[in-house]
């Protein structure tokens, strides 16, 4: 009883997160679960940005590395960089006490996150941090308000303040467009949040290739045997399209006399 309870609890804490907070709009992302580098990418920036801090407890480096097709030495080299083996648990030395000391808040565990928090909110939300001084990190973040985790991936972004930048023209709810040219309206705005210039090593829009990358790594974790049910899935239509050939046959055999 009490683990079907938790588990109610479980399906339906998605609503709730996603209830809580501002409603600010998710932008999408759209991934790919076979897409072995994008992943390879992810899990590096997950294990040299996130895992100071965040653990993967139920995932194991091993299975990591044979899902990911990553040899087991290059895995060592450059994900292991605790004194952990390759057949161990995804974990970290920070004890969440501590923790909640230093951040107000103890870094969750990101194995499943993806699957309680949503691709899309991931990717909003490690896009998201701005500069805000009133803050004990001096960043506070849209898609989670008063966050307790710091930028870590700043110097990779750069610094997202408030600034001016062109804005496509909205009337009556709806996007402007140039009749003629079909190309967007757009107009100055100066309370937009803007990269500051040289604050990051990477574009935007290699900053927002990281992060699909970190979400697919992320979803990959939340859900490994994803992939090997769909191939485990292809074959059973096969067979169900090998099979119904042959009970056609049959039936067709059975029922000729009678006709
Ligand atoms: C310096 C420590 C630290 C590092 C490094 C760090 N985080 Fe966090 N993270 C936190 C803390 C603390 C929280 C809890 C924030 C809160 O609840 O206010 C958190 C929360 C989160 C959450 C929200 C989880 C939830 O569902 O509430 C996500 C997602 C997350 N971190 C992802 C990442 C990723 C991805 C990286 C690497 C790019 C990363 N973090 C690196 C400290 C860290």
């Amino acid at each position: 009883m009490k683990k079907q309870f938790a588990a109610l609890i479980l399906a339906i804490l998605p609503a709730f997160s996603f209830a809580a907070g501002p409603a600010v709009e998710l932008d999408k992302v759209d991934i790919d679960l076979t897409d072995k580098a994008a992943m390879q990418d992810g899990l590096k920036t997950f294990a040299n940005y996130c895992m100071g801090c965040h653990s993967a407890k139920f995932q194991r480096y091993e299975r990591v590395a044979t899902d990911l097709g990553i040899p087991p030495e290059v895995m060592m080299d450059n994900v292991v960089f605790s004194d952990a083996k390759i057949g161990d648990h995804m974990r970290i030395g920070m004890e969440p006490q501590d923790a909640k000391g230093w951040f107000g808040a103890a870094p969750p565990d990101l194995t499943l996150v993806a699957r309680v928090r949503g691709n899309d909110w991931l990717y909003s939300y490690m896009r998201s941090f701005y500069v805000d001084p009133a803050r004990p990190y001096g960043v506070n973040n849209e898609v989670f308000p008063n966050v307790g985790m710091p930028h870590v991936l700043a110097p990779l972004q750069g610094n997202r303040i408030v600034g001016c930048t062109q804005v496509q023209v909205v009337e009556n709810g709806r996007k402007q467009f140039d009749p003629l040219t079909g190309t967007p309206i757009t107009q100055e705005a100066c309370d937009q949040k803007i990269i500051e210039p040289g604050t990051g090593t990477l574009s935007e829009a290699e900053y927002d290739e990281k992060i699909k990358n970190l979400v697919t790594f992320l979803a990959y974790s939340a859900n490994p045997v994803k992939l090997e049910s769909q191939r485990i899935g292809t074959y059973v239509l096969l067979f169900l399209a090998v099979f119904f050939v042959f009970a056609y046959l049959l039936k067709r055999e059975y029922w000729k006399d009678v006709h």
